[in-house]
């Protein structure tokens, strides 16, 4: 063997030593101190990719079971009655992050009560054209128009039925429906939803709040409410079965006093009722954001701007309901006390998403061990007790 040759084998030799050496080090990292190398490596990288691919890469490495399981017992003061079931906590994932059923068992392992998927609509559909999500880091927000993107009703039940329901032991499956981007008649598609998903649903939500579909949002006034409820309320009636999944409905943070209390009327009506409400979908406001340019974008704004527009509306809809209609937290939650003040406006649980986008998976724990703190220097012994503790009624 020539020198050269020696030279480029010990060359070779030394390169895969690094390699080795790298690889072994990153291995031993993660599985150490995942909360560590989730923030020094993988979330750099995430940043940095197009938003999109990003969201698709998170969702398959939950889906695959890449994320190790949350290493926190869910204490007890975090134990959540909610819709009849008993909750380990009461936090979940909110819709649009898992929107075909494909993550929910890696997402119950990273720490989630409630896993929401959808929005699914009856056909499938490929949503808004690219790009169609935008990230506004300086204001810990995002702003989408996918414009529900869907594999449509028979292929996500498909991987629903595959799924082992065991995993939702002191957990939910929420189903979130939508309807199609050319369908004209908006009740029957969510009353093909019912239909579809209500042996394996623990509850469903109407979502008419999306700003992504042209028409979507004016079906939040009273006479379109009114008309797609009673179909709803319809639909779950003639259910041949003992088990009658919950109907959530998931509203705008957009909505004036006027509207609120339009859609309270509705919804206190024997035939047209709801059994619970999420507050709230994105917002269409662009006020006060540092990223002036991204702002021009078209679609629903979710995060920091989002946290105290939504609790407030939590609170205006806990009054009017007068506390009796369960209310899901969702907007702009990325610590324990974003997630106690909307529980003391009268959310009973509570839902990330973009959160999720700019910390990652050990932002769940990180909540949750910061509510149970809040909840028990504050005297409470459970979730259910510090309920609307901050509204008169
Ligand atoms: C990228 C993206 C996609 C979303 N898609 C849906 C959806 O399909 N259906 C729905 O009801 N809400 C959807 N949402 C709204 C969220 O469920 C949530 O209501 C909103 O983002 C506020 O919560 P956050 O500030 O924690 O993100 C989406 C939000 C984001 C950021």
């Amino acid at each position: 063997m020539s020198q050269a040759q020696k030279n480029l084998r010990k060359i070779k030799s030394l390169c895969y030593l690094t390699l080795g050496g790298t690889i072994s080090y990153q291995f031993i990292y993660y599985k150490k101190d995942f909360e560590g190398y989730y923030k020094n490596v993988l979330q750099p990288i995430s940043q940095r990719l197009n938003p999109e691919w990003s969201h698709k890469l998170g969702v398959s490495a939950l889906k695959y079971g890449l994320f190790p399981s949350e290493n926190f017992e869910d204490p007890t003061v975090l134990k959540t009655k909610f819709l009849n079931n008993e909750l380990s906590n009461p936090i979940g994932i909110a819709a649009g992050f898992d929107k075909h059923g494909d993550a929910i068992k890696g997402l119950r392992k990273i720490g989630f009560a409630i896993v929401e998927i959808g929005s699914v609509t009856p056909e499938p559909q490929p949503g808004n054209p690219k790009p169609r999500v935008f990230r506004l880091p300086e204001d810990q927000a995002v702003i989408n128009r996918y414009g529900f993107n869907s594999e449509g009703h028979d292929m996500v039940l498909k991987k629903l039925q595959n799924l082992d329901k065991n995993i939702f032991d002191r957990g939910l499956l929420g189903i979130n429906l939508g309807k199609n981007k050319t369908s004209d008649d908006a009740a029957q598609d969510y009353s093909y939803g019912i239909q579809k998903f209500y042996k394996i649903a623990d509850y469903f939500v109407i979502n008419v709040s999306s700003p992504n579909t042209p028409g979507l949002r004016s079906l939040q006034s009273k006479a379109e409410l009114q008309k797609l409820l009673s179909e709803a309320n319809k639909t779950m009636k003639s259910l041949q079965s003992d088990k009658k999944p919950p109907l959530l409905l998931k509203l705008a943070p957009d909505l004036s006093i006027e509207e609120l209390k339009d859609i309270v009327s509705v919804i206190s009506a024997k035939d047209t009722k709801v059994d619970g409400l999420i507050i709230s979908n994105t917002t269409i406001e662009r006020s006060n954001l540092n990223n002036q340019i991204v702002a021009q974008e078209t679609g629903g704004l979710s995060g920091r701007p989002l946290t105290d527009k939504s609790t407030e509306m939590i609170r205006i809809m806990y009054k009017l309901t007068k506390g009796k209609i369960p209310i899901i937290g969702v907007g702009g939650i990325f610590s324990g006390q974003d997630a106690y003040e909307k529980i003391l406006a009268g959310a009973s649980v509570l839902q990330i998403y973009t959160a999720l986008i700019y910390h990652g998976p050990p932002i769940v724990k990180k909540i949750k061990s910061e509510l149970a703190d809040l909840l028990i220097q504050n005297g409470y012994k459970n979730v259910n007790e510090a309920v609307g503790k901050g509204v008169k009624l």
